[in-house]
């Protein structure tokens, strides 16, 4: 095997896998993109629901330049995984959250949703098209990324008159190696407070203005940043693509989604189970200084998984944290990897394909 397309995504995900994926290096997989053979394509005009998608080999897309979402970012994402039980069969986690949370997004950017089942049986259909790249269990996933985006012309700033529902596919590994240094961003932010901006919902906007805190923290030294409240600039909300955890004796506590944060799945999934496990788990707001003083912080998501956080910075002080084999964090992520793969079951949160 030898490659002859680079990995196109490499800036903030680490590493690629490389090639077109006619046969993947599973020991190299990242973050990167690995084009797979085919995607799903559903199209639906304004006014109407979507009803017929079907699977097309996987292509660049065509867009007229006046698109909505070239030009005012009419559009939604979603990200889960496909992975490999034991037996090898092929587990989805909890893929209709994700069609949920997709249809509450479309609703706030005033676009149709494919219903629960449409999302999830074409989830279903994309991933066993492309089963050759689900790497073999602990060698890592298929990432699944659905997108609702405005792909009609409107010039004016109205909803576009067409949509198309796009499900591609990439085999992954991890988004970041080892645990993470963050720094805690006290001048730009991600979100408005509250329910009246999309800090909520998985609105492509929400993605690329954090690209110029994580380039500079990154030319710091730190792995991310941690974004604080808009309001007050004193609690802790999510960094740029995870959920947040702090952990003090046997309280596992996260900041409340309420508007501002993004309510990911691995983060519902943990404050379900970890109760379970016999920690108390608490939503609720979290000062930068009570995370300073916490015993462990780390972070979740789905490409991220559960990841401790090594240290924090504030205001150039730097805390360091627990992390390693005896932390909470490894038994939160040993059990969500369990679940993921079918070895310990919990709730049928497992979908198998
Ligand atoms: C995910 O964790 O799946 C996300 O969607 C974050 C992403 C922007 C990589």
């Amino acid at each position: 095997y030898t490659s002859s397309v680079a990995p196109t995504s490499q800036a903030f995900g680490e590493g690629g896998g490389g090639g077109k994926g006619r046969n993947v290096k599973w020991e190299e997989l990242g973050f990167g993109f690995v084009p797979t053979d085919f995607m799903y394509v559903m199209k639906c005009s304004l006014g109407h629901n979507f009803s017929h998608g079907s699977l097309s080999p996987f292509s660049t897309v065509s867009l007229n330049p006046s698109a909505s979402i070239l030009n005012y970012a009419q559009g939604v994402f979603e990200g889960l995984k496909a992975q490999r039980s034991e037996e090898g069969r092929i587990l989805l986690f909890r893929p209709e959250e994700n069609a949920r949370r997709m249809k509450i997004g479309a609703e706030r950017l005033c676009m149709p949703c494919p219903s629960v089942e449409q999302f999830v049986n074409a989830v279903k259909k994309t991933v066993v098209a492309n089963r050759r790249f689900i790497p073999p269990l602990g060698k890592g996933s298929l990432y699944i990324r659905p997108l609702l985006i405005g792909s009609g012309a409107a010039l004016g700033v109205q909803p576009s008159p067409e949509f198309t529902f796009l499900i591609y596919t990439s085999p992954v590994n991890s988004y970041r190696k080892g645990p993470l240094d963050l720094k805690v961003e006290n001048k730009l932010f991600r979100a408005i407070p509250g329910y009246g901006g999309t800090g909520g919902i998985k609105s492509i906007t929400n993605y690329a203005p954090i690209y110029r805190p994580i380039i500079e923290a990154r030319t710091q030294g730190f792995s991310d940043v941690l974004f604080l409240d808009a309001a007050t600039a004193n609690h802790i909300e999510e960094t740029s693509t995870c959920n947040v955890f702090v952990v003090k004796g046997n309280i596992i506590s996260t900041p409340v989604a309420d508007g501002s944060i993004l309510p990911g799945i691995t983060r519902k999934s943990i404050i379900e189970f970890a109760t379970d496990l016999g920690y108390q788990v608490m939503e609720r707001d979290i000062e930068v200084e009570e995370a300073l003083q916490a015993d462990e912080v780390f972070c979740t998501g789905t490409a991220m998984g559960v990841k401790s956080v090594a240290s924090v910075t504030y205001n150039n002080r730097r805390v360091q944290y627990k992390t390693g084999a005896d932390s909470v964090c490894q038994k939160l992520y040993d059990t969500l990897v369990g679940i993921q793969t079918g070895r310990i079951e919990n709730r049928n949160w497992t979908v198998q394909v």
